[in-house]
């Protein structure tokens, strides 16, 4: 290994997925991802529970990534973490093996926002040939269980949130009606295969009128729990006979209800450069529509490998690099936050 060689080892906590990815100069040699399955079985995710599986996954998950990358551990430069936001508990465990990981090594520490490393997963290489990533300005629509915002993506470490909900975000939205549905958790995955057999004109559901390019997504919610409610009552198995069609259509008006804004907001700053990122970046029909958009408008989309869609330590690895680039290190004594935004 070369000493000029920058090895950064990544370590995501923020909710139920324990990660960790080892990145060198840029390119990723190993992304490993313990899932919490504890949480199906309550139709979300416990934070107590969480941070216990946490405790019980840090170890071998890094333990896994560093051997998957044939690194070890002395020769790591730095060590990134996602400090916020999410959830304290889980936060608390990835933080503070972080701390205690790079203080034994006497390497720097560098923390990382969740929500920038979820825009900047766009630059994570999986060899040196890898160069189709975005250019600067570009937009951002980063739709998770947590979050529905439209970024204006300056540069790495410049980005300002230029829409975001007022109230749910699309996924915790999709999340919900899934369970009034009596379908799993989470019900993303779920809306997003039954939605492929269905016909998404089939019902309609409210639709928000808030200017500029926030979003909202409450009203759709309680829309979509009365019309069910009502149909409930002339047919007890409306649900189990018209699955796909009321997936099909809850998955369109999310999707119209993203795109709308999206829209005017590229064509309100001329930018034609235009990425998704988060969990809810896997949907199908989501992406789908960046395509036609691509082809419509003109514009040079960015969709993530669905490994860098929902939460992963890559993100947070090539968010740590750029930062070590910038001497942008962390204090011990800078503790994890729950709550926290772009500017
Ligand atoms: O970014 P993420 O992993 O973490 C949180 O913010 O919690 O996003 C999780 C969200 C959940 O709401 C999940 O239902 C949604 O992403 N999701 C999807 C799909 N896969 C995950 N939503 C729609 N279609 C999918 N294929």
């Amino acid at each position: 290994m070369d000493k000029k060689d920058i090895i950064i080892l990544g370590i995501e906590s923020s909710c139920d997925d324990t990660s960790a990815a080892v990145i060198r100069n840029g390119v990723l040699l190993s992304n490993v991802t313990a899932s919490q399955a504890v949480h199906e079985a309550y139709g979300g995710v416990v934070p107590e529970l969480a941070s216990r599986a946490h405790q019980q996954n840090v170890v071998p998950v890094v333990d896994q990534a560093l051997k998957r990358a044939g690194v070890k551990k002395e020769e790591l430069t730095a060590v990134a973490f996602t400090r916020g936001p999410g959830l304290m508990g889980s936060l608390l465990v990835g933080v503070s093996f972080a701390k205690g990981f790079a203080r034994s090594l006497g390497i720097p520490m560098i923390d990382v926002n969740h929500l920038q490393g979820h825009v900047l997963a766009h630059f994570i290489k999986e060899n040196e040939e890898d160069e189709d990533q975005p250019s600067f300005p570009f937009l951002c629509l980063l739709v998770s269980g947590g979050n529905s915002q439209i970024i204006l993506v300056k540069a790495y470490n410049d980005m300002e949130v230029i829409g975001q909900t007022i109230d749910d975000a699309a996924g915790e939205a999709i999340d919900k009606c899934s369970k009034v549905m009596g379908l799993g958790y989470p019900g993303g995955p779920i809306i997003d295969k039954l939605a492929r057999m269905g016909n998404p004109l089939a019902y309609t559901f409210a639709k928000p009128h808030i200017g500029g390019y926030d979003y909202s997504f409450s009203g759709l919610k309680t829309s979509f729990l009365y019309s069910l409610r009502d149909w409930l009552k002339d047919d007890p198995e409306f649900i189990e006979h018209h699955k796909e069609d009321l997936a099909a259509s809850l998955e369109y008006t999310i999707v119209d209800i993203l795109m709308k804004k999206l829209r005017q907001a590229a064509k309100d700053t001329g930018i034609k450069q235009v990425a998704v990122a988060g969990g809810v970046s896997a949907n199908n029909g989501l992406r789908n529509a960046f395509r036609e958009h691509a082809a419509r408008y003109g514009w040079k989309i960015f969709i993530p490998k669905f490994s860098y869609t929902t939460d992963n330590a890559a993100m947070i690895g090539i968010t740590g690099y750029f930062k070590y680039q910038d001497g942008d290190f962390c204090k011990i004594d800078q503790p994890a936050y729950s709550r926290v935004t772009l500017k």
